[in-house]
C-alpha cells in the first residue's frame, strides 16, 4: 500500500478534521484566527490526524468524535510549531514567513497557549477520561521535552540517551497519543490501546528522527523550512551524535569547535559565509562517516520495533495501510 493512496483514502475525512481545527481557532479576538489561518494554510501534511484516523480504523471505531479528536492532536502539534519558531527563531514554517517575524512574539506565544488551552477545553467537554489524561500528559511531556532540549543546547557531550528523551517528548508522545486515542474510542482491550501507544511512540521518534536528517539533507523546498537549522541552533541530533562517536580526536575537536562557533555560543559572532562553510564541512564530514547513512539504519530499526507492537493484532487493509504509514516517516522528503 502506498502511502499516497492512503492519504488519497483518508482525504475526506481530514477535509471534516480541516473544518473542525478552524473551529478551535475561532475566537473573537481576531488575531487568533488570523494567525490560525496563516499556518493552517500553509498546509502542512496532517500526519497526526490520520495516524488517528487509521487506528481507530484499525480498532473498530468509526464514530464522528474522531475527526474531532484528530483535529485536536493537530492544534495542539500547530500550538508547538508555533512556541518551536519562537525558540528557534525560525525565519519560515510551511514554505511561508514564520507567524512571529509577521506578528511579533508575544501575540503567537499567546496564540500557542490559547490552542493549548481551547484544545484541552474541547476535549473535556467530551467527558472521556481515558482521552484526556493521554491528551494533558502528551501537552505535559511535549513541553518538558523542549525544556530539555534547551537545556542540551550547543553541548557536544550530550548522551544518546538524553537525545532519545528529548525527541520522544517533543514529538514521540503526540503521535503516540493520537493512535491510543484510536483504540479508545474504539472501547479496546488494555492491552491494544498500550499497543497502539507503543507503536505511536516508536513511530514518532522514528519521525522525528528523520527529521533531524532531512534538515542535513533535503531539498529547501520541499522541506518548507531552512535547511541546516539544527546546527545553527546549537541542536545536537543522531547524525551529529554519530559523527561525535566515530570521528577520530582532531576532526571530534574540529566538530566541536564548528558546533560552539556555528551555534554563537563562543565570544564572537560569525558570519553567514563561515556559517555556511561550517555546514558544508559537517555535511562532508557525515558523508566521511556514513553519518546519514546510520541515522537511517536506525530508524529504519525504530520502524520496525515500531510495527512489531501491532503484532497482535489480525491482518486487514487497515493493519496494512497503518503499517505503511510507519514506513512513510522514513520516505518522506518533506
Ligand atoms: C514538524 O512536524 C515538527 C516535527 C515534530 C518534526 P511535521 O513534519 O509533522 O510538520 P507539518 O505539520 O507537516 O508541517
Ligand atoms: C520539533 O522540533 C518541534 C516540535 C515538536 C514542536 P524541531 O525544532 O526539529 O522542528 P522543526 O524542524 O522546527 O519543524
Ligand atoms: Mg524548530
Ligand atoms: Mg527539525
Amino acid at each position: 500500500m502506498k502511502a499516497e493512496e492512503i492519504f488519497v483514502y483518508y482525504a475526506p475525512e481530514l477535509k471534516t478534521v480541516e473544518d473542525e481545527l478552524l473551529a478551535i481557532f475561532d475566537s473573537a479576538t481576531v488575531l487568533i484566527p488570523i494567525i490560525g489561518k496563516h499556518i493552517i494554510n500553509g498546509g502542512g501534511k496532517r500526519i497526526r490526524p490520520l495516524f488517528l484516523l487509521m487506528a481507530s480504523d484499525l480498532c473498530g471505531y468509526r464514530g464522528k468524535d474522531r475527526a474531532l479528536f484528530g483535529a485536536i492532536i493537530e492544534a495542539i502539534h500547530t500550538a508547538s510549531l508555533l512556541h518551536d519558531d519562537v525558540i528557534d527563531e525560525a525565519e519560515t514554517r510551511r514554505g511561508k514567513t514564520s507567524a512571529h517575524k509577521i506578528w511579533g512574539n508575544h501575540v503567537v506565544v499567546l496564540v500557542g497557549d490559547y490552542l493549548y488551552s481551547n484544545s484541552l477545553r474541547l476535549a473535556v467537554s467530551k467527558q472521556n477520561q481515558k482521552i484526556m489524561e493521554t491528551l494533558s500528559e502528551a501537552t505535559t511531556r511535549m513541553t518538558e521535552g523542549e525544556i530539555l532540549q534547551l537545556n542540551k543546547t550547543g553541548d557536544p557531550s550530550i548522551t544518546l540517551d538524553d537525545y532519545y528523551k528529548i525527541i520522544s517528548a517533543k514529538t514521540g508522545i503526540l503521535i503516540s497519543a493520537a493512535c491510543r486515542i484510536g483504540a479508545v474510542l474504539a472501547g479496546q482491550t488494555d492491552e491494544v490501546e498500550k499497543a497502539l501507544a507503543e507503536f505511536g511512540l516508536k513511530t514518532g521518534i522514528a519521525f522525528q528522527l528523520a527529521d533531524d536528517i532531512l534538515d542535513y539533507i533535503a531539498l529547501q523546498d520541499d522541506l518548507g523550512k531552512k535547511l541546516g537549522k539544527d546546527l545553527e541552533e546549537g541542536k545536537i541530533t543522531m547524525p551529529m551524535i554519530h559523527l561525535l562517536k566515530v570521528a577520530p580526536s582532531a576532526e571530534k575537536l574540529e566538530v566541536i569547535k564548528i558546533i560552539e562557533e556555528t551555534a554563537g555560543s563562543g565570544c564572537t559572532k560569525i558570519t553567514a559565509a563561515k556559517r555556511k562553510a561550517n555546514l558544508k564541512r559537517i555535511t562532508s564530514l557525515f558523508v566521511k562517516y556514513n553519518a546519514i547513512e546510520e541515522s537511517f539504519e536506525i530508524a529504519r530499526g525504530l520502524v520496525e520495533e515500531a510495527k512489531s507492537k501491532l503484532s497482535l493484532l489480525p491482518d486487514s487493509d487497515s493493519k496494512r495501510a497503518i503499517l505503511a504509514m510507519a514506513d512513510y516517516t522514513l520516505q518522506r522528503r518533506k
